[in-house]
């Protein structure tokens, strides 16, 4: 099966992957205010993390690596519809551009279309600093992702089996690159502890990455005759995962994703200590199935959303978002007791 095949079937199966909303966020309550004490004009999404000035708390985050036409047209359309809702936007996986020039176009296409806008380019763990710095020339990047998948390589038959040496090559790259560098799992979260060592390792921003969304075990179990299915259910949800990351003990900027589709969602990931909002699955299934205009006015949507619920709790800024009360139950209170996070 050729590379571009591969993608193509992580393409196909994500969006079959339908994503029914994770009963996680369930376990997480505003607390009703009655006198907000705010206008819904007062709200502002804007903010500024890790050096990097944002209109909004979501982003798009990583998908389409592996290039060729349809990676492309894809970057394209999201390219597009960053650019009209001021939305940052991270590529999928460059390293098939740097193996292969004749790729190249199929990210620089992100930069042509959005000049002004913020990139975050993406590469995966085996990572170079070399391969780093040319990954973000290729798309003049504002900021450059790192992904860990354990899981999803480990269930794939072709997939690395050795994952040894990720953290010293990280902070290789951090010691180079003059840009934030971004370490973020792929839908399987992240605990407190893998926090601090990267934290430890010189990396200011993280996404967790949670389970709750798109599940690459079940994409890669749905590829060939299932082999690792105990994967399917593996991970950090993604709420858990991020109470995990604000807890770590060093000052990182936290992201939140893995399985967002709601205003409320967003909220409540905010709430729990994430920085910004990283959705991928929801919007790749919108933009391929509605197109761009759909995207767009579905991004709109959330802003209003957003904007609803921090009137409803007198929050006018994502710093005031991220100090507003909390009631937590279910699994997600029994998980933090049990790991003695309060
Ligand atoms: C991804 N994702 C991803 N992440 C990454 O760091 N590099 C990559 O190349 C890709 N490729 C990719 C392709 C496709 C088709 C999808 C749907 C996703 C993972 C993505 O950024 C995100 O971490 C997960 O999809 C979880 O978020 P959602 O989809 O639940 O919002």
């Amino acid at each position: 099966m050729s590379r571009f095949e591969r993608k193509w079937d992580h393409i196909r199966f994500a969006l079959e992957n339908r994503q029914n909303r994770s009963t996680v966020f369930d376990d997480v309550k505003f607390l009703h205010q009655s006198l907000p004490n705010i206008s819904v004009f007062d709200v502002r999404l804007d903010h500024s993390i890790g050096g990097l000035s944002l209109s909004s708390p979501i982003f798009i985050n990583a998908m389409t690596g592996g290039g060729g036409e349809r990676t492309f047209q894809i970057n394209k359309e999201l390219a597009i519809v960053a650019k009209r809702t001021g939305l940052a936007m991270a590529v999928g996986s460059q390293m098939s551009a740097l193996k292969d020039k004749g790729e190249r176009y199929t990210y620089e296409v992100v930069r042509k279309e959005n000049p002004d806008g913020v990139i975050i380019a993406n590469l995966g763990s085996e990572a170079t600093s070399e391969n780093a710095k040319a990954a973000i020339d290729m798309i003049e990047a504002n900021a450059l992702q790192i992904h860990l998948n354990v899981i999803q390589e480990l269930t794939m038959p072709e997939g690395d089996r050795d994952f040894t040496g990720v953290l010293k090559r990280i902070e290789s790259i951090v010691k180079v690159v003059d840009i934030p560098v971004i370490v973020k799992e792929v839908g399987f979260g992240m605990t407190r502890e893998t926090v601090d060592s990267l934290a430890t390792a010189g990396v200011t921003a993280i996404d967790i990455g949670g389970s709750g969304g798109t599940n690459f075990a079940e994409i890669e179990n749905k590829r060939r005759e299932k082999i690792f299915t105990f994967f399917n259910q593996w991970g950090i949800p993604t709420p858990i995962s991020i109470i995990e990351a604000a807890s770590n003990s060093n000052n990182i900027t936290i992201i939140g994703s893995g399985g967002f589709l709601t205003g409320s969602d967003i909220a409540k990931g905010l709430a729990l200590g994430a920085n910004a909002i990283g959705m991928a699955g929801y919007f790749l299934r919108i933009l391929m199935e509605k197109g761009s205009d759909a995207l767009q006015e579905e991004i709109e949507n959330l802003h209003k959303e957003l904007t609803m619920i921090m009137t409803a709790l007198g929050a006018r800024t994502l710093a005031d978002l991220q100090n507003v009360p909390l009631i937590i139950s279910g699994e997600t209170y029994h998980w933090l007791h049990q790991r003695g996070i309060d």
